[in-house]
């Protein structure tokens, strides 16, 4: 059977959409109908199912962490990521954000520790990047330490990043000073991300629309991932990432993607032509 022998009607194609969206806030059927219709027919082909009827009831038994519907997510989920995407947002963070944040933690009191989340982190580029970040920053500043907390619905994803070993493509943006510095090289041409940067990381499946959020976040990045989401969809996740931040702290979301609607209680900053959102 070939992906083209798979019989696909309007009606049940538009159930899957619905289930995805449901479990995931990925709004496929509107945004990419080819890649899903594609994803689709070879998911069902591997299976050996030929039509959408004898499919859609595997998907009805699970959540999105689980059975077939968990595989079909992890089919559809793009885990396009690299290395400090976006230099010049690393380096305001690395400059201007994580000292400020410091500061503001300083004045409030309590543990000398940063709490940075990469939500949405894929196959784990960003969360590792975020850690050389902090370390460079922190080292700085005696007494303190940070940890990043990297999360991604799609566990094929976070088992990449769980080897923290990458090849080609997730180098594109490393400078060569920073290269020698955190990585080493790894079998098979890989490079793998040292230790005592991947001890700060901590990788952890969670679901942006349907899972508890963590709480006493000084750092939020979610990028490349809500426009993937309907707008209402979008505007709820912004509102519960505010809700995870310290007062003060603050939420980096994607160029391309910049707010569709008010977060009450978040204001912006701009710094070296990027916006960052704080927490009032
Ligand atoms: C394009 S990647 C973005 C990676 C990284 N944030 C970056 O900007 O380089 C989008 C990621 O969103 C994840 N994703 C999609 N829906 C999600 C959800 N509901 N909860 C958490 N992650 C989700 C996908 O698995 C994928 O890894």
């Amino acid at each position: 059977m070939t992906p083209m022998d798979v019989e696909i009607s309007r009606g049940e194609y538009e159930a899957v959409v619905e289930v995805v969206r449901r479990a995931s806030g990925m709004d496929c059927g509107a945004r990419r109908p080819d890649f899903l219709l594609r994803r689709l027919s070879e998911r069902m082909t591997s299976l050996g199912v030929d039509s959408l009827a004898g499919y859609l009831p595997m998907l009805a038994a699970a959540d999105a962490a689980r059975g077939e519907l968990g595989e079909l997510i992890n089919l559809l989920c793009i885990p396009e990521t690299f290395f400090f995407r976006d230099e010049e947002l690393f380096e305001a963070l690395r400059l201007r954000v994580v000292p400020e944040l410091v500061r503001r933690a300083a004045a409030r009191g309590g543990a000398r520790r940063l709490l940075v989340w990469s939500a949405a982190c894929a196959t784990g580029e960003e969360a590792y990047s975020l850690a050389m970040v902090l370390e460079e920053a922190l080292s700085a500043v005696l007494g303190w330490s940070g940890s990043v907390l990297a999360t991604d619905i799609s566990a094929q994803s976070l088992a990449v990043a769980r080897t923290a070993a990458y090849r080609g493509g997730s180098f594109r943006q490393v400078l060569p000073s920073w290269a020698a510095r955190w990585f080493t090289t790894a079998p098979g041409g890989q490079r793998k991300v040292v230790d005592s940067i991947r001890n700060l990381v901590e990788l952890r499946r969670h679901n942006l629309v349907s899972d508890l959020y963590p709480v006493g976040v000084d750092l939020v990045l979610c990028r490349n991932v809500l426009m993937y989401f309907r707008n209402a969809t979008a505007l709820g996740v912004l509102e519960r990432l505010r809700d995870a931040l310290v007062p003060g702290g603050c939420l980096v979301i994607g160029e391309a993607e910049q707010m569709r609607g008010e977060v009450v209680g978040m204001e912006r900053w701009h710094i070296a032509g990027r916006t960052i959102w704080r927490k009032a």
